[in-house]
């Protein structure tokens, strides 16, 4: 058995939408039927501009063998962010309600790669396979920024936190509430290419 990224085409992530998102519940830890619930927004976010996708999978490296089709341990994507995007809106409410100036507001959101999305099953973490989805997702990225949103945990300690200091990722926003989510969340973001 041997682990290979694999970017997926919008057809492959549709093809294996529910081995990804079975990897984003359990990474989460969030409640069984929450794959049903994020499943049309994942498919309606590969027809964003500049939507790439990388998968982390599972061969027996054995002649044939079709890689998009082997077990999946890990997905990654993201787009280019763009100003019709809630998330894109989200994020301006709150750089301005954080009295950020409207240069700052512009530079930061005219050219950014949003990371969306970013997990690995759990018995696959820590062993550097996210922080290799990451690099392999941002390689050759045309935007200026890459920007992140990720739940604010105490300390940072945590894996995502640990990976995103350690990649060079600076605050943004901390504290964020999205409207609709109690939870609070950070913004993050550096500059590309990594
Ligand atoms: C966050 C997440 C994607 C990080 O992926 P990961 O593969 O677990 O973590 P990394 O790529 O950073 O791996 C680094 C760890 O692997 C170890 N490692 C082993 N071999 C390594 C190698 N060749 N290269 C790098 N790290 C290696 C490091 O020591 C490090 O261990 P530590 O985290 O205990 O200090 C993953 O842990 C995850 O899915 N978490 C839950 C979901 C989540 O939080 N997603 C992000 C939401 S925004």
């Amino acid at each position: 058995m041997a682990t290979h990224l694999i970017e997926l085409s919008p057809v492959d992530m549709q093809r294996r939408l529910s081995d990804a998102l079975s990897i984003y519940v359990d990474a989460m830890h969030y409640p069984r039927g929450t794959e049903e619930q994020r499943a049309s927004m994942w498919v309606e976010h590969t027809r964003r501009h500049g939507w790439k996708a990388v998968a982390a999978v599972q061969t027996s490296d054995e002649p044939g063998e079709d890689p998009t089709e082997a077990p999946m341990v890990g997905i990654a994507y993201g787009y280019c962010g763009a100003p019709d995007q809630w998330w894109q809106q989200q994020v301006v409410a709150g750089l301005r309600r954080s009295g950020a100036d409207a240069a700052h507001i512009t530079a930061l959101m005219t050219s950014y790669f949003e990371l969306t999305e970013l997990h690995i099953l759990p018995p696959a973490q820590g062993r550097g396979l996210g922080e290799a989805l990451i690099r392999q997702l941002l390689a050759g990225r045309g935007e200026d920024h890459v920007l992140l949103s990720t739940p604010e945990i105490n300390g940072e300690a945590n894996r995502a936190w640990r990976l995103y200091r350690r990649l060079g990722f600076s605050d943004v926003i901390r504290g964020y509430h999205f409207s609709g989510d109690p939870r609070a969340f950070a913004i993050l973001g550096r500059a590309l290419p990594l």
